[in-house]
């Protein structure tokens, strides 16, 4: 596990998305796996730049994304295909049936958890897999206690889950208590991860995940295993590292 700090939140995507081009550029027909929430929204906001200076460009490239809330339909704005085609998928030159969200409506969840995961196997893999850091320690929405082998599969929210993902509905009520969520079999499973993590409101979570023993009480710990995992964090989010 490779950590790089950087200054600020700004730095911090910046080194993320020069990580990506750098892959997108070796492979174009890459396969990436995206996520959603405050902390990517820098590095997509660069990877839009790079896309449209003819930098970088996605035409041959796959995506498949970590979650989905279970329920919303795909033209709901708190769903994340909706976060998805706004925040990225719209102002670059990717194929848009070649972007996979889970489907938070699927009539048969189990059935599509499955399809999903043949989806991922089919594309040759996830190339590189974007993750952010869960307040309790979870990525995508693999909660504390979610097992280390787990596949994709319908998930039931964290109570700090449901509070920290609140800031974007009307009120705490709203929030979807299930999602679908790509499981850490999944994810560990990615041939190189870029764990993103900004602010010092993470610095303990971020402490515990990289510095305490890997352990499921703390899902993205597992991340110390993975023989090419990137940390990128800015220096608020590693304030308490190197026993501080
Ligand atoms: C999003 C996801 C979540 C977030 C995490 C951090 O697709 O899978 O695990 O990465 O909740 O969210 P932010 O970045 O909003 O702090």
């Amino acid at each position: 596990m490779k950590v790089i700090i950087c200054g600020n939140y700004s730095e911090l995507s910046i080194k993320a998305a020069d990580i990506m081009e750098k892959l997108i550029r070796a492979k174009p027909a890459i396969v990436l796996g995206l996520a959603t929430g405050s902390t990517p929204l820098g590095l997509y906001k660069e990877l839009i730049k790079r896309n449209k200076e003819g930098i970088i460009s996605f035409k041959k490239c796959r995506s498949f994304n970590l979650d989905e809330y279970v329920g919303l339909s795909s033209g709901d704005a708190q769903s994340y295909r909706y976060f998805m085609e706004k925040n990225l998928f719209d102002h670059i030159d990717i194929e848009k049936s070649n972007t996979f969200v889970p489907d938070g409506q699927a009539s048969d969840i189990d059935a599509y958890c499955r399809w999903y995961e043949q989806k991922i196997q089919k594309a040759g893999g996830i190339d590189i897999q974007v993750l952010g850091l869960g307040g309790d320690g979870h990525i995508a929405f693999n909660e504390p206690g979610s097992a280390f082998d787990s596949r994709t599969r319908v998930q039931k929210l964290a109570p700090q889950t449901i509070e920290d993902n609140s800031r974007f509905f009307n009120s705490m009520d709203d929030v979807p208590r299930l999602a679908i969520t790509m499981g850490i079999g999944t994810i560990m499973e990615a041939r190189k991860i870029l764990l993103l993590v900004s602010g010092a409101k993470k610095s303990l979570i971020v402490k515990k995940c990289l510095e305490a023993p890997v352990s499921e009480k703390y899902p993205a710990s597992i991340i110390q295993k993975h023989p090419d995992a990137v940390v990128v964090l800015d220096r608020e989010a590693a304030s308490l590292l190197g026993g501080k």
